[in-house]
């Protein structure tokens, strides 16, 4: 297979061609349908924890997704998942990163028992992937389609419409409600799963990885506090291989679960997951 190589500048760019309609209609949805009460609303019925899935078996399931709002990529998401950690791996960087990146987009499985109407759907992915924002406060000019932020319905209600909205200043990152999707998700299943081990580092690059008007466009700086300091500089280390290691070569996934199989079960042990 032909190998294009990227430019770095040729990333996350929304507005070429035939792609940006489907990309454009994600973002609109997402941004005029992820409100303060739909995030409570999801929480409580994903976070259940009830649904008992081998890691493996989730990663072979996730084969059949393909991202709508990745303008970088079509190919199934395991292929990302794959070039994630290898590039990881190349670069000599810890097993538990190795790790993070072969599963940081797992939370995409979501799809498996979700529905059109909660945006968790193969055909509706506008509650499942994308750039996330702060639901509660004002949304920021850094969102991929500025244009869209006033037509999310918490901006007409007075408590989410302001700067800080319903947070206090500096409270943290931690502290923060974010748009539901497979970033929280996956992080909220692993904090459950009662053998996980992976460092916190680790557990920030799976929780904030999406969090795009943060970590690339400096915004909600009245939100943060010290530690988010820190979250930073550990996502913008990890952003790089979920970004830059994409490419149409594709890696072989029964031929590296030999090597990524020991490095789940040190940190996450051998039982199933509670999905
Ligand atoms: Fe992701
Ligand atoms: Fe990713």
């Amino acid at each position: 297979m032909e190998t294009i190589v990227k430019e770095k500048s040729e990333f996350r760019n929304y507005e070429q061609g035939d792609i940006t309609a489907a990309v454009k209609d994600h973002y609109y949805k997402m941004r005029t349908r992820q409100t303060y009460d739909y995030v409570q609303r999801m929480k409580k019925k994903y976070l259940t924890f009830e649904r008992p899935m081998d890691l493996w078996d989730m990663m072979d399931r996730l084969n059949a997704l393909i991202d709508v709002s990745d303008p970088d990529l079509n190919l199934p998401n395991i292929i990302h998942l794959l070039q994630s950690a290898e590039g990881i791996r190349q670069d000599g960087r810890p097993d538990w990163m190795q790790l993070v990146g072969l599963i940081h987009d797992l939370g995409k499985a979501m799809y498996l028992f979700g529905s059109d109407e909660d945006g968790t759907s193969q055909a509706e992915q506008w509650g499942l992937v994308g750039d996330v924002f702060v639901v509660g406060c004002k949304l920021p000019d850094t969102c991929v389609y500025p244009e869209f932020n006033q037509e999310n319905p918490d901006m007409l209600v007075d408590r989410f419409n302001s700067e800080l909205g319903i947070y206090n200043p500096g409270c943290g990152l931690d502290n923060l409600e974010l748009a539901w999707g497979h970033d929280e998700y996956l992080y909220q299943v692993l904090k459950n799963h009662p053998t996980n081990t992976i460092p916190e580092a680790g557990m920030a690059m799976i929780r904030f990885h999406s969090f795009y008007p943060w970590h690339t466009g400096g915004s909600y700086q009245a939100l943060l506090n010290e530690k988010d300091a820190q979250y930073l500089e550990w996502i913008k280390d990890f952003n790089q291989y979920d970004l830059y290691t994409k490419s149409p070569v594709v890696p072989n996934f029964e031929e590296l679960k030999s090597y990524y199989m020991p490095i789940a079960e040190k940190y996450l042990g051998k039982g199933p997951i509670y999905w």
